[in-house]
């Protein structure tokens, strides 16, 4: 094949791939959000035998959009408020496309300067925003969990280390106990992280009504106990948005010695906002955080972030020499030294382009935008007879009861079937909730009044029977 060739057969890939996105993103502000059919059904569509001769590119992206489409949750949809998802915003979008053709391993600085500069900008200016130390190292991971790793990573490096002992050297067979607390209500990936790194269960520390931890309860937890220790702290709790008080929380914890790590995937963005940061007040106070740039920034997946305030924390725990690479020994450190990764896309760079098209100012609205429509949900519930609203609406999350469980349990199951907005249900508090999580940046007034319109379709007809 030439040279003209193979442009052309790009060409016409890339032509049909715009077309299937550009329909499909038209397709989601008005499409029912839920995917028309499931699983098993999508799977009998992609069932087929592998042919045996190759079949021309362009035909292949176009067969691929027209099994997908009845098989895709409008997950980008200004309506779509399940989980912690957020959308994409444009910038980042093309941006993302671009990583994807320049197709670099985005692990070393003398390979591919250019995603490394705009990775290593992209990481400054969110430091920036965050208030997060000046010169901390960031590496760009593939979500929170993984950010929750690294960070945790390098926390069980340094208090070892205090104790007297290289955990890179010795393993963590016949090394002192790591006592890592964790408020009761913390995310299930620092349980993961923790596993993963042999740290085993965390002690939990109780929380208050809204999941934030109790600063008297975790010093008693840390009076109680001697060596090494971690404390694991969260930015936005799934269910209420709250955060631990990370200021007081962070000062009782150094006084024991301990590491302090804040999970902060999406409530770590409040710390952008001059009306929310006063919430994360002593933020910077704090060892390690993790968050998601896939979340609240609406970047494409998958993007997460670690930021360890140590500079060379990441890279003494991730980095790794071998003959055949070209390591960056004098400079700011290899991205492939901050991540538990070698090989992987430049996936900071959307981060860049997100931030360049938004500003500070703009980074500042759109978390104030997503709180205020999750506020606007809570004002509109709240007025609802029979309909409580269970937590402080302090920041992107709304926790709504519809009475006994059973009856939440069908009003939501309700509202999914209507299809105008999707909301998922989930356990808090010891109750069953309607749980409403606005992560998108293209959510306006519009998607609020018609998805409450969509709750109060759903309450009328389970009182109709
Ligand atoms: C508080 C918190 N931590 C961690 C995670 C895990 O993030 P990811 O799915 O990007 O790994 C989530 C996901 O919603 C979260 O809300």
């Amino acid at each position: 094949m030439g040279i003209k060739d193979q442009a052309a057969e790009y060409r016409a890939a890339l032509d049909a791939a715009r077309a299937h996105a550009s329909d499909w993103l038209a397709s989601v502000p008005t499409r029912p959000v839920g995917p028309p059919l499931g699983a098993d059904e999508l799977l009998a569509r992609f069932s087929m035998p592998l042919q045996e001769q190759p079949l021309d590119p362009a035909a292949v992206v176009d067969e691929l959009a027209r099994l997908a489409e009845p098989g895709l949750m409008a997950m980008p949809s200004g309506r779509f408020f399940g989980w912690v998802i957020g959308g994409t915003l444009p910038a980042a979008m093309a941006a993302d496309w671009l990583v994807s053709a320049w197709d670099q391993n985005a692990a070393m600085r003398y390979a591919t300067p250019a995603t490394a500069a705009a990775e290593q900008v992209a990481g400054a200016w969110l430091l920036e925003l965050l208030g997060l130390p000046t010169g901390a190292d960031v590496g760009f991971t593939t979500g929170a969990t993984g950010a929750n790793f690294a960070g945790l990573a390098a926390a069980r490096a340094h208090v070892l280390d205090q104790a007297g002992w290289d955990v890179a050297a010795e393993g963590m067979s016949g090394s002192p106990r790591v006592r890592v607390l964790v408020g009761a209500e913390r995310h299930a990936s620092i349980d993961m992280a923790l596993k993963y790194l042999g740290l085993g269960r965390p002690a939990e520390v109780a929380v208050d009504s809204q999941g934030r931890i109790r600063p008297a309860a975790l010093a008693q937890a840390l009076d109680a106990g001697t060596g090494p220790a971690i404390v694991c702290l969260q930015a936005g709790n799934l269910h209420s948005g709250a955060s631990d008080p990370m200021g007081e929380a962070a000062e009782i914890s150094h006084r024991h010695g301990a590491w302090v790590h804040v999970d902060g995937a999406f409530g770590l963005w409040a710390a952008a906002s001059p009306t929310h940061r006063g919430q994360l007040a002593g933020l910077a106070d704090c060892d390690s955080w993790a968050t998601d740039a896939h979340k609240t920034l609406n970047v494409p997946y998958d993007c997460g972030v670690a930021v360890v305030s140590r500079p060379q924390a990441l890279r003494s725990v991730f980095g790794a020499h071998a003959s055949y690479l070209v390591t960056d020994r004098d400079g700011p450190g290899d991205p492939f030294e901050k991540v538990p990764e070698f090989s992987r896309r430049a996936r900071g760079v959307p981060v860049w382009a997100a931030l360049r098209s938004l500003g500070t100012s703009g980074v500042a609205a759109l978390v104030d935008g997503l709180v205020a429509r999750a506020q606007a949900f809570g004002a509109a519930l709240s007025r609802m007879d029979g309909v409580e609203v269970l937590n402080e609406v302090v920041f992107t999350q709304v926790c709504v009861s519809f009475g006994s469980d059973e009856r939440t349990r069908n009003i939501t199951a309700r509202i999914l079937a209507d299809g105008t907005t999707w909301m998922s249900g989930s356990r808090w508090a010891g109750r069953d909730v309607l749980r409403i999580s606005v992560s998108n940046w293209s959510t306006d007034g519009a998607d609020v009044a018609a998805s409450l319109d969509a709750i109060r379709r759903s309450v009328a007809a389970e009182d109709a029977g």
